[in-house]
């Protein structure tokens, strides 16, 4: 019998879980917002019981709705697994999936004897979430490389290959150290440094470089956790990361991109228009920070989105300064800051 698609409604856009429950954290929170306006891959580094694991969950409450387009594509995924209901004809959410640090190749990327899509794929126009980052198979995580890059992943078996599309927001979480204090101000860290290399080195260089945004989450203050002030709530957030899509939405009209992330190299210079002050802070960040060819793309993308949900078409030095700064923790964690 064939299934009536459902209207896209507002309603299934919502999630119970608020941002107006976490208290403290606004630098996280602003990190999130970035991040989703832009569809810009997100890390999480912090001690334990920070709310990396809690401010994740909330993702889904603030990310844009999806288009049409989009909502097709998704649905089509779902259909090819199977995982599609009367009730539940059209995928009109953005996926969230989390995903276990217990998952094989295989359920995370795709393929079997009977091929499926993996999570990779489920997560099509939406998040991937890897909480406990370092817990994961290296090998596994290193065949996230290509698809990161790519936006799609080419599962080859005997009678051919078959292509799944994999534009993500990858969501990532983990301690610094098996101990979880390295880096911290409050709790001393009592791994060795050879446990602390070895805990991040569980992290390839490659990897990391895809990460546009990377935050600290530090503890939360006393005073911030019991106070009565009040936090952000989803709506608030959600409101400036739509205002900011749909700037994007008509600047790549026409074309075959949909965010900031997205952008390709060809039409990099033309859309990231910096002006005298912002270019000469990039070319101070990039020789003094030794920023890679990659991660110089990268930063102008999400320079982008900071000029972007700031309002401003060209790209000023604080939103330079802001898309720096989400680069840093590979250098204080992973390049030349051992031992603290
Ligand atoms: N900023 C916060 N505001 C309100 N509650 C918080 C906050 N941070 C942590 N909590 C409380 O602490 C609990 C633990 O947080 P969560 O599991 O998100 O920590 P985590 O950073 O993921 O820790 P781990 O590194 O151990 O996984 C939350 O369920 C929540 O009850
Ligand atoms: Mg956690
Ligand atoms: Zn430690």
């Amino acid at each position: 019998m064939p299934v009536k698609p459902e209207p896209l409604s507002d309603d299934s856009f919502r999630s119970e879980l608020d941002f107006a429950d976490v208290k403290g954290q606004e630098s996280v929170k602003g990190a999130i917002e970035v991040a989703a306006a832009g569809f810009h891959n997100l890390l999480m580094i912090g001690p334990p019981g920070t709310g990396k694991s809690m401010i994740a969950k909330r993702i889904p409450s603030v990310l844009p709705k999806m288009s049409f387009e989009e909502s097709i594509e998704t649905t089509k995924i779902y259909s090819v697994a199977g995982m599609l209901s009367g009730e539940n004809p059209l995928v009109t959410r953005r996926p969230f999936r989390s995903v276990s640090h217990t998952a094989s190749g295989v359920g995370l990327i795709g393929g079997g004897s009977v091929p499926r899509p993996g999570e990779i794929s489920l997560a099509h126009n939406g998040v991937l979430f890897l909480d406990e980052l370092p817990e994961f198979d290296r090998k596994v995580l290193e065949t996230l490389r290509q698809p990161l890059e790519n936006g799609e992943i080419t599962i080859s078996r005997a009678a051919g290959a078959i292509t799944y599309p994999c534009n993500i927001m990858l969501v990532a979480a983990m301690n610094p150290c098996p101990c979880g204090n390295y880096g911290s101000t409050i709790k001393r860290c009592t791994c060795t440094m050879q446990q602390v290399s070895k805990y991040l080195g569980k992290i390839s260089q490659p990897i990391l470089d895809r990460i546009d945004i990377q935050t600290e989450v530090a503890a939360v203050s006393y005073d911030d956790l019991t106070g009565s002030g009040k936090s952000e709530s989803s709506a608030a957030m959600a409101e400036r990361i739509a205002a900011a899509r749909e700037v994007q939405r008509e600047r790549y009209k026409g074309t075959d991109i949909r965010s900031n992330s997205g952008i390709t190299p060809d039409k990099l210079h033309d859309i990231c228009v910096l002006d005298e002050k912002a270019e000469a802070y990039m070319k101070l960040a990039f020789e003094k920070a030794g920023l890679s060819a990659r991660a110089y793309d990268r930063v102008l993308k999400v320079a982008r989105t900071c000029a972007d949900l700031d309002g401003s078409e060209v790209i000023q030095k604080k939103h330079v300064a802001r898309a720096v700064g989400y680069r840093s923790l590979d250098r204080k964690y992973w390049k030349n800051a051992l031992p603290l």
